[in-house]
């Protein structure tokens, strides 16, 4: 199903969270960092046999490791029409490929993929969309393939519900996007509802927007580029700023999950 959503474009009172890091020079936009996806690209362990389907690729960051390690082709599902475009015109060849859907809905065939992953992308839908995406990649898998995703997970498991829902606003409002993170066991049993065994979890510390994870995400210079662009642009500076004081603030019940499965 072809989409129009260009939130991308939207201004940066009004965009969502991971646009305005974007627009700051910010590529990584996913909470457990490069430290993350380093460990879900190993557990995944895509070799050139593989057709690989990414769901919501965004900045291409982690599309660009997969497609150097020469996949037997590659798949974005992007639900933004612009970054889409800017991907295929940046990445796309006669193996690698960007279309414009929701993962839910990525009208690719069934059956025909090796690996899919997602990073970042789960977290911001609620629970019934989050079931029908890890339920689409089932589907898009062949047997015994695998799947792996990395998203925010809450913790401890038995988190209570004022705390939760605390959390659940609180983030929300400052991301300017829904953001309904899931304990580690709810994650686990999301997984496993959709047919997925051999859950593999393992979580890294979400540390976003601290400068130490800045420089390892973006590098000395992609850092420096970031400071500068935050003094330059303050509706941008405003938001980061809030941002950070609320991941500040619900530090003790956040952490970002890596997890690896296999279609049973
Ligand atoms: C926080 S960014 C993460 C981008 C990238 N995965 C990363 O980790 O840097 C969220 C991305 O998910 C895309 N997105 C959100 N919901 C989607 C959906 N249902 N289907 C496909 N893409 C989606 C957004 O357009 C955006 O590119």
């Amino acid at each position: 199903m072809h989409t129009a959503t260009v939130q991308s474009s939207l201004d940066s009172r009004h965009a969502p969270g991971h646009w305005v890091l974007a627009r700051l020079g910010k590529r990584v936009l996913r909470p457990g960092g490069l430290e993350a996806t380093s460990l879900l690209l190993e557990r995944l362990s895509i070799s050139n046999n593989d057709r690989v389907v990414e769901f919501a690729p965004g900045l291409g960051i982690t599309a660009r490791r997969i497609i150097d390690s020469h996949p037997a082709s590659y798949t974005g599902v992007e639900r933004d029409e612009e970054v889409a475009r800017k991907l295929r015109v940046n990445l796309g060849s006669e193996s690698i490929r960007f279309v414009n859907a929701c993962a839910q809905e990525s009208g690719l065939e069934a059956g025909r993929a090796d690996v899919v992953l997602g990073e970042a992308m789960l977290t911001m839908q609620p629970v019934e969309t989050k079931r029908k995406i890890i339920a689409e990649a089932a589907r898009l898998l062949r047997p015994a393939g695998r799947y792996g995703i990395h998203e925010i997970a809450l913790v401890p498991e038995d988190i209570s519900a004022e705390i939760r829902q605390e959390i659940r606003a609180g983030m929300s409002k400052v991301i300017h996007h829904g953001v309904t993170a899931q304990t580690v066991g709810e994650w686990e049993g999301l997984l496993a509802e959709c047919g997925f065994k051999d859950i593999h979890v393992k979580l890294v510390p979400f540390r976003l927007l601290e400068p130490t994870r800045l420089i390892a995400d973006e590098g000395i210079c992609g850092a420096v580029r970031f400071a500068m662009n935050m003094v330059r642009m303050s509706e941008a500076r405003e938001r980061v700023l809030t941002m950070r004081r609320t991941f500040r603030r619900f530090a003790p019940h956040l952490t970002a999950i890596v997890a690896t499965c296999t279609k049973g």
